[in-house]
């Protein structure tokens, strides 16, 4: 569900017209409903409601801006981060140091320190090696940080391979064979406190069964670790609920996940901490674009929008589908190949679609674009940083502004050397 309709022919979010937006800040940008991300936050925490104590991490990485978080930090969510400029945003947007997550492969002993610092409520280590890194560096500063081993239980999710990180070929956790030792081993250092484990298989998961065998492998591990006398008071599971992309698509539901986890989970006797990032931002979220020009192709016109691969990378890195909307749809239809403007052939939003017919000036949108969307977004062929807009009844702001080419060349030097003869 989500506030983006239409009203007299034309669509909106929530009460504010994307053709006003788009006329005001320029093409493309990224446009969010509150209304839809305040539901989308309040509809998991629900969802949860049957479990005793939860912790619910809100991943930054799916959508990291600032407005975005301060709205969340507003629900009471805290947050799942994986470097020190996501920590920093968190933490800028009034979520307290000890309701963040520190997860992530490669945190650097830089970034471990100035969690520690922070007083990160919980590190989430990815190896016994990280582990006693962060031990030594918590000791030294006198400090004891509160940590979550996170385990491979090698599942398969079950989505695309890009975004799968369970399987034991993943470079993510430890495995989960040796997960016991491990913990144990850390649990013996002084600077740490092993409280907890730590598992998340994919993003955009779409049938609940591996996160359900994933869970069952992790109580296992947490009776096994009982058994030794080691303290497990909190159980990470994650994020990875996938949404719809298109529109009539049926996904398990929160109140489906809530209730698979109660299930495997209810009598854990544990904090159950949750990472969820698409399916809060996920359909919070358009794409705003202005079509540049329809040119004749071999079997499909060519639909060239003002948006590209540096605005919106899925569709290029996951072959990913986005619905793709006129703002005033005519009520006539087209089949096209919906592309972008940058020069590599990746650069293609859709093939052989059918779509709102559209000419050139024409307005639409890619929905669905509120996750990993701006995110990922970069300035490849000198193209502008995307802008962001967030939408609240009949009010709107920018909240990210267009970083336009002039200001990223600004930032760029010639070496005197260069010049020389
Ligand atoms: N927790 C951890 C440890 C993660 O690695 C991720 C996502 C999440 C939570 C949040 O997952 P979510 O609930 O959003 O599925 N760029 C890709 C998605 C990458 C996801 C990476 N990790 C995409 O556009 O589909």
């Amino acid at each position: 569900m989500d506030h983006f309709e239409l009203r007299n022919g034309e669509l909106h979010a929530e009460d504010v017209s994307l053709a006003e937006i788009a006329r005001q800040v320029g093409t493309p940008v990224y446009v969010y409903s509150r209304a839809t991300l305040v539901r989308h936050a309040q509809v998991f925490r629900e969802a949860l409601s049957a479990l005793p104590k939860v912790h619910i991490a809100f991943a930054v990485k799916s959508n990291p801006n600032l407005a975005v978080l301060r709205l969340l930090a507003k629900e009471g969510y805290g947050a799942d981060v994986v470097s020190e400029g996501e920590m920093n945003r968190a933490l800028a947007a009034g979520i307290a140091a000890q309701d963040i997550v520190f997860s992530g492969v490669g945190k650097t002993r830089a970034e471990l320190k100035a969690a520690v610092q922070a007083g990160i409520g919980q590190f989430n280590l990815e190896s016994e090696e990280e582990g006693a890194e962060l031990a030594e560096i918590a000791a030294a500063m006198g400090r004891t940080a509160p940590c979550a081993l996170r385990v491979n239980p090698n599942v398969d999710a079950g989505t695309h391979a890009k975004i799968s990180t369970g399987k034991a070929e993943n470079k993510f956790g430890v495995a989960y064979d040796r997960a016991v030792d491990i913990y144990a081993r850390l649990a013996a250092l002084p600077g740490l406190e092993m409280r907890g484990l730590a598992v998340h298989i994919g993003s955009q998961i779409s049938d609940l069964e591996p996160s359900r065998q994933a869970f069952l492998k992790m109580g296992e591990l947490m009776k096994a670790l009982r058994g030794r006398g080691l303290a497990v008071t909190h159980m990470d599971l994650g994020g990875g609920l996938g949404v719809p992309y298109k529109a009539g698509e049926q996904l398990p539901t929160p109140a489906d996940y809530g209730a698979m986890v109660a299930e495997v989970a209810g009598d854990w006797d544990a904090t159950l901490m949750f990472e969820p990032g698409r399916v809060i931002t996920g359909n919070s979220g358009v794409l705003v674009t202005e079509v540049v020009r329809v040119k004749q192709g071999a079997n499909h016109p060519w639909v060239i929008v003002d948006a590209a691969m540096n605005d919106l990378a899925r569709p290029a890195m996951y072959d990913a589908w986005h619905d793709f909307v006129a703002v005033r749809p005519s009520g006539e239809s087209m089949i096209a190949n919906i592309v972008g403007p940058i020069c590599e052939s990746s650069d293609t939003f859709a093939l052989t679609r059918t779509i709102d017919a559209v000419k050139a000036g024409d307005l639409a949108v890619f929905r669905t674009a509120g996750a990993y969307g701006a995110t990922m977004a970069n300035t490849y062929n000198s193209r502008a940083l995307v802008p962001e807009v967030m939408v609240d009844g009949d009010k709107w702001a920018l909240v990210a502004n267009r970083i336009e080419p002039a200001t990223i060349l600004a930032a760029e030097q010639v070496p005197e050397w260069l010049d020389l003869p």
